[in-house]
């Protein structure tokens, strides 16, 4: 992870082994590149004409500079239209710049001077590089860029830039995107290292180094919980299933946040089971999960003035000899049944526990991230998740975090008539909903377990993982939607909602 550092220097001047210098759609010269253009004696923009780069978002080419500017290398970033380039074009722009700087130990910029914001550039800044720096080659011999392993070569960030609030912005920045990574590294994690023991301990060991308080639930006390889902959907699996629960106290008396993600390790889809290409992803089952674990990280460090507690459920669905069948009824935490008609709709059971548990603790409002349907990913497909919601105002909250942070939602019904869908003859309610409104149904049958708490379901099947590397997303996990829960967090804090028992 490199670090940040706030300097004055001018672009002409400064010393590093690559300088990243922003221009806009149709080459429109960016903050830095004037100077850096007198220095060269040389005309850059043209050469950029030359090489067809004509700054839109995404574009990035890197030239040496033969010994006439101090620094070794130029990287030329687009960030698309100059009158629309803000802290998201940053963030973009930044994210692509990380990717190809990564051979590079030292970086140099002016990308914080661009958009009307300032702390949110410098946050968009430090989050995008952090973020577009990402490798997953611990299983590798030799690391990809010839990095040491594990990690890419890029150390030290110069930001060009000055301001009040900059370095605490730079800061934030890193923050969120280390939560992201360490997300993207719990994912990527091959499940056959990471079942919901692994899952455990990671976030135990976080817990410790940042000061959360930190319970997990073996099989047994879930056995005596009464957490009937996370036990029926792990029971086919040799790996026992776990509660990992987190907590982030700021003041003693105020409603807690209280959050949760589906944590299943592996989704062979039980005895319903997938085929061999529905599988080859499943690994990232637990998405949701990690993009939680990470989020409580971020807050640890953060430490924003709202309470947050989490209770995440992790189970590994496999079909062995002990695997709930179709046709079974599971007990929930608080006594609710409901029918198992396919084992592959399992991450619905695993939190409906959850889900009872945390509305136990009268929380404020109660968010769950997953990779839950494959039909909110024919829905949206892989940019955007959905948010299904009780409540309005937490639906927009979110919407607007994840706008914030890059990671855009976008709101389906909770269509309540289709609760039909899911009625049960013999238990209280069933796990499918049959083939139309896959993602509303699945959303219904969470609801039946959040009481009369505002609630609010990212189903982040379609972002968690990408199959195909975007502009934004590595190939892998994504980290989606950690940066979305830490922001929404923050923003609830700022805005003084910490305090008092006040549910709106
Ligand atoms: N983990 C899957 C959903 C999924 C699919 C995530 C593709 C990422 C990519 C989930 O457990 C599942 O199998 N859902 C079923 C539900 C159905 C059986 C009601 C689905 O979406 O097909
Ligand atoms: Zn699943
Ligand atoms: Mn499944």
């Amino acid at each position: 992870m490199p670090t940040f550092e706030l300097s004055s220097v001018s672009p002409a001047e400064v010393a590093a082994d690559l300088l990243i210098l922003p221009v806009f759609q149709d080459r429109a010269p960016g903050p830095g590149v004037a100077e850096v253009q007198q220095r060269l004696g040389a005309d850059l923009v043209a050469t950029l004409a030359e090489h067809r780069v004509t700054g839109k978002l995404g574009d990035v080419i890197v030239m040496p500079t033969l010994g006439r500017l101090k620094s070794k290398n130029i990287m030329v970033v687009g960030l698309g239209p100059k009158a629309g380039a803000d802290a998201g074009a940053v963030r973009r722009a930044a994210m692509k710049a990380g990717r190809a700087a990564t051979k590079f130990a030292s970086v140099a910029t002016t990308l914080a001077q661009v958009g009307s914001d300032a702390e949110e550039s410098a946050h968009a800044l430090a989050e995008g590089l952090t973020l577009g720096a990402y490798r997953f080659d611990r299983y590798k011999e030799r690391p990809i860029d010839e990095g040491s392993k594990d990690k890419s070569r890029l150390k030290r960030v110069l930001v060009l830039a000055s301001g009040p609030g900059l370095k605490s912005s730079l800061r934030r920045g890193q923050v969120y995107a280390d939560a992201g990574n360490w997300a993207r590294d719990l994912v990527n994690t091959p499940a056959l290292d990471a079942p919901p023991s692994f899952l455990a301990g990671e976030a135990e060991k976080m817990a410790q180094a940042n000061g959360l308080r930190c319970k997990i639930w073996t099989k047994a006390e879930l056995k005596r919980g009464g957490f009937g889902g996370i036990l029926g959907v792990g029971s086919g699996s040799a790996n026992d299933p776990r509660l990992i629960e987190l907590s982030y106290s700021a003041d003693g008396s105020g409603q807690p946040i209280a959050i949760t993600g589906k944590g299943v390790t592996f989704d062979s889809g039980g005895l319903s089971l997938k085929d061999a290409t529905q599988m080859e992803w499943m690994k990232a089952d637990m998405g949701g999960a990690a993009a939680t674990i990470a989020a409580m990280r971020a807050i640890a460090q953060l430490k924003p003035k709202v309470n947050v507690i989490a209770a995440i459920p992790s189970s590994e669905n496999m079909p062995g000899g002990a695997a709930i069948r179709p046709g079974d009824v599971l007990r929930h935490r608080g006594g609710k049944t409901s029918e198992v008609l396919n084992t592959d709709a399992e991450g619905r059971l695993i939190l409906a526990d959850a889900l009872a548990y945390l509305s136990e603790k009268k929380p404020r409002v109660i968010i769950d991230s997953a990779t839950l349907t494959g039909a909110a990913m024919v829905a949206l497909g892989t940019d955007v998740y959905a948010i299904i919601g009780s409540d309005q105002s937490l639906v927009d909250d979110l919407l607007e975090a994840g706008r914030a942070e890059g990671e855009p939602g976008w709101q389906l019904p909770l269509w309540t008539d289709y609760r039909r869908n899911i009625e049960s003859t013999v238990a209280d309610v069933k796990n499918t909903g049959g083939r139309w409104g896959g993602a509303i149904n699945a959303g219904l049958f969470l609801k039946e377990f959040v009481g009369d708490t505002p609630w609010a379901h990212l189903d982040v099947a379609g972002t968690a993982f990408q199959e195909t590397p975007t502009d934004v997303w590595p190939k892998g996990a994504t980290g989606s939607p950690a940066r979305t829960l830490i922001r929404y967090v923050e923003t609830q804090a700022a805005r003084g909602r910490g305090k008092g028992r006040n549910r709106s």
